[in-house]
């Protein structure tokens, strides 16, 4: 079948802040530039980033980019690849000034410099006292970014594809990228987008939780993508629980509102962080406090009549502060928790966040997996930044204010090597004959499925299985019937039908395409966290409650076909300065 195609210099699949600011550089160089988008640019998830992009600015306490590399790699539980975390450590401070300059209206302090606050696991010293390092817009600064790289998108003349959803990569024989198959979401024509490179900017797969902080458009498109065409993804066992989600709704309630003050206590009313980090107390990092308050809730010590919840009480800051720093939480904990957070606590509970691992990159962006000649081979044509990539900076466990961090620094860095890149690659490839045959049978199957399941209830039965199969604490039973269950409902989901087939909002449609690739992120989560036999950072298994860097200090890569596993050795040699030895982690 002749499809509609259209060819550019470099086509983007996704508008948020990793693919806006790395079309922006790519613009700017004079290339033609698509942006794919499920929703309008600004309504892409980065939006919803609420406390801070972290840069060791050292504008309110001494601070500087090592701190910030040791905490990071820290966090990580020493998955991290230091080679990376150096570059984006060390990026940082000039990235957030460039932020400023392109017109991000970060708060102040009354020196006039940019607004910091503190968040967990950013220290001083190398881990001896918190420093405040979010550089914030007040609680909504992904907000104030994404609008900010919007206007100089628009400035710098980008293409925007808006409410477009990728399909399918294109690869040639020998494995090159080529572009992509997309469908435009209201009309269902499909069309082949051709490019000399192909970024992927797809944000994270949150919607494979049933509790989750995530939008609904953060259904794992690259992922799914990435997986089809062959390529691993990795360390996919790390997901991020934040411990603030609103019970009931999981709505963000960002760190911020603890980096300003803000506490959690337990039913009788004891503010518990310390028995657990008796340094960082509330400021720990993520994965540490989420453990903490699901450990009171399961001994009992939760609140309200089911005891399945603490509190986060942030009354003793004030109207004003709340109103001045936090107006967004204020709105949030009103309207989703019914409380004014300046009489009362809001109730919260540990909610799925964010992707650590993803499709497998180096620092400059590009897609590395292995075809045969070396573990590290790139994949032509390729690139991934942002939260559906795994560079890895994050390893095990990403400390907060880093995701924005890594969607500019790593954002800019991918462009400006695509930049390089295309140099040497001056024409379009041809395009192989069945470029777009697989999309093209996926839509058949859905359009002529009779007698299928509703995509709902095999969603839901995904979301039921993860959430009781792989939450905060692991256990052995439970993963390893988690694999055959969801291995059950990728099953179902072959067998989806649209019963809705109006072409109103497309909506069933899209959603059964966006379970394809939710499926593929879900088995590749549990597998790799049934196979990984220790507990670092967010997984954190019952039956092997300790770290085991002698056998486990490497990355995972999951095949989709056969859900075969495979590891690579993680980078412990940064660019410039010496390693962080691997230490016991405290807080
Ligand atoms: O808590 C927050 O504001 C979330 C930030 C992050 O995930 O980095």
């Amino acid at each position: 079948m002749a499809l509609p195609k259209r060819t550019f210099d470099v086509v983007v699949v996704g508008a948020g802040g990793a693919g806006m600011r790395a079309a922006l550089t790519l613009s700017e160089a004079g290339l033609k530039v698509a942006v794919l988008s499920k929703v309008f640019p600004t309504r892409s998830h980065t939006v919803a980033a609420q406390g801070g992009i972290a840069a060791s600015l050292g504008n309110v306490n001494e601070d500087n980019w090592h701190w910030h590399m040791y905490d990071t790699v820290k966090g990580s539980d020493y998955l991290g690849d230091q080679d990376a975390i150096e570059y984006m450590c060390r990026a940082a401070p000039e990235v957030v000034y460039e932020l400023e300059h392109f017109g991000m209206p970060f708060d102040r302090l009354d020196s006039g410099k940019i607004y910091q606050r503190p968040f967990g696991g950013h220290m001083q010293d190398y881990g001896k006292n918190p420093v405040p390092r979010a550089c914030a817009a007040a609680d909504r600064t992904g907000h104030a970014l994404l609008h900010t790289l919007y206007q100089q998108n628009v400035k710098a003349n980008t293409n925007f594809f808006v409410e477009w959803m990728a399909l399918d990569l294109i690869r040639d024989e020998d494995g090159e990228v080529l572009g992509v198959v997309a469908m435009e979401i209201e009309t269902s024509e499909v069309m082949i987008l051709q490019a000399r490179a192909t970024l992927f900017a797809t944000g994270g797969a949150g919607r494979i939780f049933q509790a989750s902080t995530n939008a609904y458009i953060n259904t794992g498109d690259g992922l799914g993508m990435a997986a089809r065409a062959g390529i691993p993804l990795e360390d996919m066992e790390f997901f991020q629980f934040h411990p603030t989600g609103v019970y009931g709704s999981g709505v963000l309630i960002t760190e911020g509102v603890r980096g300003e003050g803000g506490f959690l206590v337990n039913k009788d009313g004891e503010r518990f962080m310390p028995r657990y980090a008796p340094n960082a107390k509330d400021l720990a990092s993520r994965d540490v406090v989420s453990r903490a308050m699901a450990t009171e809730i399961k001994e009992g010590r939760g609140c309200g009549p089911h005891g399945d919840h603490v509190m986060l009480k942030l009354d003793h800051l004030g109207d004003e502060v709340i109103r001045h720093r936090l107006p967004g939480i204020r709105d949030i904990a009103l309207k989703f928790a019914h409380v004014d957070p300046a009489k009362a606590p809001i109730p919260v509970v540990p909610t799925a966040h964010y992707m650590m691992g993803g499709i497998p990159t180096n620092y400059h962006g590009q897609v590395v997996a292995p075809h045969g000649t070396g573990p590290e081979d790139v994949v032509q044509g390729f690139y991934a930044v942002g939260e559906c990539a795994c560079v890895s900076v994050h390893g095990a466990n990403r400390l907060g204010c880093n995701s924005l961090l890594d969607l500019i620094v790593f954002g800019r860095a991918a462009a400006r090597q695509i930049i390089e890149d295309l140099k040497n690659n001056p024409n379009p490839k041809p395009l192989p004959a069945d470029a777009a045959d697989k999309p093209l049978a996926r839509l058949a199957r859905l359009e002529n499925q009779k007698n299928g399941e509703r995509v709902a209830d095999v969603g839901d039965a995904m979301r039921k299985t993860m959430q009781a199969h792989c939450g905060v604490f692991r256990f052995p039973d439970l993963l390893a019937e988690g694999v055959s269950k969801i291995r059950e409902v990728a099953e179902r989901a072959r067998n989806t039908e649209i019963k809705d087939k109006s072409k109103v909002f497309n909506t069933a449609r899209v959603e059964a395409l966006e379970l394809d690739n939710l499926i593929e992120v879900a088995q590749a989560t549990m597998t790799a966290a049934a196979a990984r036999k220790e507990s670092r950072g967010a997984h954190a298994r019952e039956d092997f409650p300790e770290r085991d860097d002698k056998n486990w200090l490497k990355h995972s890569l999951y095949y989709s076909e056969g859900y075969r596993l495979d590891y690579k050795p993680v980078r412990l040699k940064p660019l410039t300065v010496e390693s962080f030895p691997l230490k016991p982690r405290v807080y």
